[in-house]
């Protein structure tokens, strides 16, 4: 069974178009893999906490001498990584706000990258102390833009400070560079002939994505048969392992 992290980030809830492509890609995934899971957060309905001072000392005292206080200060942040943690797949519907990520998106990162959960910190290893600690996710990003051209060699690449930056953030929520698949809606402020263009081509990219993404996943009855073949084969100690 495959686990989706389906995160939405657009304040519009009625017209969003990051919103309507989000809810298409997991909808057509779900028709083709049924028992799939889906866990869903709307970050704009109930936006994340901004990291506190409170917050970054809890963070940085072993989880062991934390008081009541500390642990209250990491809940958010504790429940979002566990979602995190269960996700195979994070799909977020995103609008570009002021040529980057919604504040509310952000402070999901700024929760979830979390040194001793999401990364390890060690001054040994010189001038890169930073590693991730997950892997293997793969993220899918849905998002609405209403200027134009700013994919790579577009009019406006110079001013997207939304894709690059959640390339350089998702390596801490385990996603590799390579395992990032983007589909953006542009044009939306001009609302002419182009922009009716970009969603439907986002929309048939999208449908397009979602039937490659889902059938590459392992199949159900093959995972079923590799868990009973294991189960039959472990040695007695495994459980301990
Ligand atoms: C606060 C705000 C800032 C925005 N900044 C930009 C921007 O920098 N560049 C851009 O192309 N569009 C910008 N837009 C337009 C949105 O990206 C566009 O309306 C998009 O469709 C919003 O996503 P949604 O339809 O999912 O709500 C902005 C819109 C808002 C409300």
């Amino acid at each position: 069974m495959t686990t989706i992290l389906h995160l939405d980030a657009s304040a519009r809830v009625t017209r969003s178009l990051s919103r309507h492509l989000s809810q298409r890609f997991v909808e057509t995934w779900r028709a083709h893999r049924r028992d799939d899971r889906v866990i869903r957060r709307d970050l704009a309905a109930d936006p994340p906490p901004h990291v506190s001072e409170a917050w970054i000392a809890a963070c940085f005292t072993p989880p062991q001498q934390r008081d009541a206080a500390m642990r209250a200060a990491l809940a958010w942040s504790d429940a979002a990584i566990a979602e995190l943690e269960q996700a195979d797949v994070i799909v977020i519907g995103t609008p570009m706000y002021n040529y980057g990520m919604p504040s509310a998106l952000k402070a999901w990162f700024d929760q979830v990258i979390r040194v001793g959960r999401t990364f390890s910190f060690d001054l040994a290893r010189g001038d890169r102390p930073i590693e991730p600690l997950m892997r293997g996710k793969m993220l899918v990003v849905l998002s609405a833009r209403g200027e134009f051209g700013f994919a790579p060699g577009g009019l406006r690449a110079a001013q997207n400070h939304l894709d690059p930056h959640l390339a350089t953030c998702t390596p801490y929520i385990g996603v590799a560079e390579e395992a990032i698949h983007t589909v953006a809606i542009e044009f939306q402020e001009f609302g002419d002939e182009r922009h009716a263009r970009s969603r439907s081509d986002a929309d048939a990219r999208v449908l397009a994505l979602a039937v490659e993404l889902a059938r590459l996943q392992p199949d159900v009855a093959t995972e079923l048969q590799a868990a009973v073949t294991s189960s039959s084969v472990a040695p007695a100690s495994s459980a301990a392992v």
